[in-house]
């Protein structure tokens, strides 16, 4: 199969060129001027767009597990939202149950992705130190797992102690792996919500102040000293607060390999969305939960300054129903919200045509960082010859406003409801064919899972 893209504008996070691009059996054989079009199976010209290697989300949960039963996007209907929105990549997680193998889990989970209809890695997540827990790592890693990650938060579930972070990171950082964290600290916040369940205030509008800024913030600190102690590279998801950001920062200074991820709710959205109603607020609760105004706007600074390295959307959505497990206590809302098919059209709108980020700054956060953390750079991640076909070709005008009624994200509810957007993915290729064209899904491509390697060492390359 051989596809051509006649007059590129190709974006890369560190250049943009105009040129051909010849695709051939699922990889990029040739970036050219004037390719010729003699024996080529399919040829579009890309005039007035931008072609940006396929959007890489590093953080999504398909089909996951809660008490208020399985969020509401599997990884087929997960992926298709993903591919519609000009990503071509997911990173979702593996979480064992208790007593239940780190590798046993992956095998399971790998057979819940199988019918994604893109490519796909997980983050495996150590939730207890059993005798044969390092072994297990080592076999993740051995698999193509590179990443793993464990909770501060959700003590009672599968949060874990700091003796046992810093065991992983031994583990893994002599592997060469790298660890991330949910960083909140979890047993202030349990007693915070347990507090204001004795008082009797237990509606939504007591998860943000059940989980503060500054727990966060000190869980980051804490994550940031271990990963240092153990010589084991560090990312944190979701970073929310302000208050995060300076112990970053001052790691990153400091040489330690400290990376850092947002997701677009924490830079559109605040604490504000939980006065209302419950079916108007309980949509928004997430933990991290939604902060203030000044929060958002310094991440979106930690964004231009490169403090933070990625943008994934920790995407899970759960149905109004599902949310209702928690009307009586905001304790039982199933955390989580929709978001993979909106990063891109956000993050182009409000960062690049709003002069936050550059052109190759957006690809940079939203593809390349993902790519070179997580050891898929350079299969992915980058327009080059010898990279995968996942290519995006987005118009840059055209104009969207989200709504419930128009997303593809198996959910009834939209975060981003109402919010305009400018740029979309007009046609996306994945191994090299087209599977979107003019926003319409064409050709339901089998996803695979991805074996990665290890961290590019972003301070020293
Ligand atoms: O609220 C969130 N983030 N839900 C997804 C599960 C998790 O905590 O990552
Ligand atoms: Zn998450």
């Amino acid at each position: 199969m051989k596809l051509l893209i006649k007059n590129a504008f190709i974006i890369n996070a560190d250049t943009s060129i105009e040129a051909d691009i010849l695709c051939e059996n699922g990889l990029i054989t040739k970036i050219e001027n004037n390719l010729p079009a003699e024996g080529i199976d399919e040829t579009i010209d890309a005039s007035g767009c931008y072609v940006f290697p396929g959007g890489i989300d590093p953080h999504v949960h398909m089909h996951l597990p809660s008490h208020a039963g399985y969020s509401a996007d599997d990884f087929s209907s997960g992926s298709k939202a993903a591919l519609l929105g000009g990503t071509t990549t997911l990173i979702d997680f593996v979480t064992p149950k208790k007593g239940q193998s780190l590798t046993d889990a992956l095998v399971e989970r790998k057979k819940e992705a199988a019918n994604s209809l893109i490519d796909y890695s997980f983050h495996v997540s150590p939730i207890e130190w059993r005798e044969t827990t390092e072994q297990e790592i080592k076999d993740c890693i051995k698999e193509g797992i590179t990443s793993f990650k464990i909770y501060m938060a959700y003590k009672k579930a599968i949060g874990i102690e700091n003796e046992t972070i810093s065991k992983v990171m031994k583990v893994v950082g002599e592997s060469g792996g790298l660890v991330t964290a949910h960083c909140e600290l979890g047993d202030e916040i349990e007693i915070l919500r347990e507090n204001f369940a004795k008082e009797g205030k237990l509606s939504p509008e007591f998860h943000p102040l059940s989980r503060p800024a500054n727990l966060e913030a000190e869980a980051v600190k804490e994550f940031i000293e271990m990963g240092k102690e153990a010589n084991c590279p560090v990312y944190v998801v979701h970073v929310s607060a302000k208050e995060s950001l300076n112990y970053i920062y001052k790691a990153q200074q400091q040489k330690q390999e400290v990376f850092a991820e947002t997701c677009p709710q924490y830079l559109f959205l605040d604490d504000s969305k939980y006065q209302g109603n419950f079916s108007q607020t309980a949509p928004f609760v997430m933990s991290p939960s939604l902060r203030k105004e000044a929060d958002n706007k310094a991440i979106w600074e930690a964004i231009t300054e490169e403090t933070i390295q990625t943008i994934g959307t920790d995407h899970c959505p759960f149905s109004l129903q599902q949310k209702e497990f928690g009307k009586d206590d905001f304790r039982k809302i199933p955390n989580g919200a929709g978001g993979v098919e909106h990063r891109l059209s956000l993050l182009f709108t409000y960062g690049v045509l709003e002069n936050r980020i550059t052109l190759n700054q957006f690809v940079n956060s939203t593809s390349t960082q993902a790519a070179k953390i997580f050891g898929l750079y350079p299969q992915k991640g980058v327009i080059q010859i010898g990279s995968d076909a996942d290519l995006v070709i987005w118009n840059p005008k055209k104009e969207n406003t989200i709504s419930v009624k128009t997303h593809h994200m198996n959910c009834d509810s939209d975060i981003y409801e109402g919010i305009t957007t400018k740029g979309a993915a007009k046609y996306v290729i994945t191994k090299g064919k087209f599977v979107v064209e003019k926003r319409k899904l064409v050709l339901e491509n089998r996803g695979s899972f991805l074996r990665r390697k290890n961290t590019v060492n972003l301070f020293t390359n």
